[in-house]
């Protein structure tokens, strides 16, 4: 079972500036929470309770403002810095020491991930005992991400970044799954053109060992990316709709926590004190007056 996770949550945000000039992106709301939120419940709803963020240089106090060390989630955050963009391989090098000879999961801080069956495809993927396995999204515009062509038992038979020709229209997404390797891989690396350490030549160390499968987002599941203002705009209203359709947030931490049995509704009361009189505060209200 993987019981660590880490959140790569740095990056120049550069396609989004001038919001992130002062603010790191991941920080910055998606509807009626920042960001972070988003990738954090993907790690608890897969049940991993021990997590790194990785931040940009400089910027742990501002984090820790929204989230001090998880324990009122009954989860353990810890922190680390990254002076400066090296590329998503760096995860692993940085974490060597919160890694240890674990094997860990890795989520992009601006990815976004919600839908039926999400939370049972997790669940297999954390079962990983060797090897690696990413997660995939059927896209319509293959050539804009790295893509991954698999045989029927899930394997991976090949993964190019941004094809010009098509190979296979299902998306690498940023949540990944490795095996305890993976930071002597990732320290085998040498930059690529444009000076950054590329995930793809992580993951074909493990494709050339045979030894990258894959799960799915099926057909009720969205997978989005942050990165740019409009996609950013898109993940923001597809919260919305959800939400006030639903009357149920999506990445409420309090209420994963709770169903996961790590918290009481007493953890609950104090964080409802902590956030202050807000509509994330009143829906927190109504998880302890219910029955959950
Ligand atoms: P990117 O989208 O590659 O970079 P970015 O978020 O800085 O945006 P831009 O391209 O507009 O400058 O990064 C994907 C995610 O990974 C994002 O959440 C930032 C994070 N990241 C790091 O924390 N460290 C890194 O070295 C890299 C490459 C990305």
């Amino acid at each position: 079972m993987i019981k660590k996770g880490i959140i790569l949550a740095g990056g120049f945000g550069t396609r989004m500036s001038p919001l992130t000039k002062a603010v790191n992106k991941q920080l910055l709301p998606i509807y009626d929470k920042p960001l972070i939120f988003y990738p954090l419940s993907i790690l608890m709803l897969s049940k991993i309770k021990d997590i790194l963020i990785i931040v940009n240089k400089g910027q742990i106090n501002q984090y820790k403002k929204l989230i001090p060390d998880g324990k009122n989630l009954g989860i353990n955050i810890s922190y680390k810095e990254q002076d400066k963009p090296r590329g998503l391989p760096d995860a692993f090098i940085l974490g060597e020491k919160f890694i240890g000879k674990k094997n860990v999961a890795m989520i992009l801080g601006d990815n976004f991930f919600y839908g039926q069956g999400l939370s049972e495809s997790l669940e297999r993927c954390v079962k990983l005992k060797s090897g690696a396995k990413v997660f995939l999204y059927k896209v319509t515009n293959p050539q804009l991400f790295g893509v991954a062509k698999i045989n029927k038992k899930k394997k991976i038979l090949k993964i190019v970044e941004k094809p010009k020709k098509f190979i296979s229209n299902l998306a690498v997404t940023g949540l990944y799954f490795f095996d305890k390797n993976v930071v002597k891989y990732a320290k085998s690396l040498k930059p690529s053109k444009r000076s950054e350490l590329e995930i793809i030549d992580l993951l074909n160390i493990y494709q050339k060992k045979n030894k990258l499968t894959s799960e799915f987002i099926g057909r009720g599941g969205a997978w989005l990316d942050t990165g740019s203002i409009e996609d950013y705009y898109k993940t923001s209203t597809f919260v919305y709709a959800v939400e006030n359709r639903q009357g149920l947030k999506i990445a409420c931490l309090e209420e994963i926590a709770l169903i996961n049995k790590w918290i009481t509704k007493n953890s609950i009361k104090k964080q409802i004190k902590f956030y202050g009189n807000c509509s994330y505060s009143n829906y927190l209200n109504k998880l302890i007056k219910s029955s959950v």
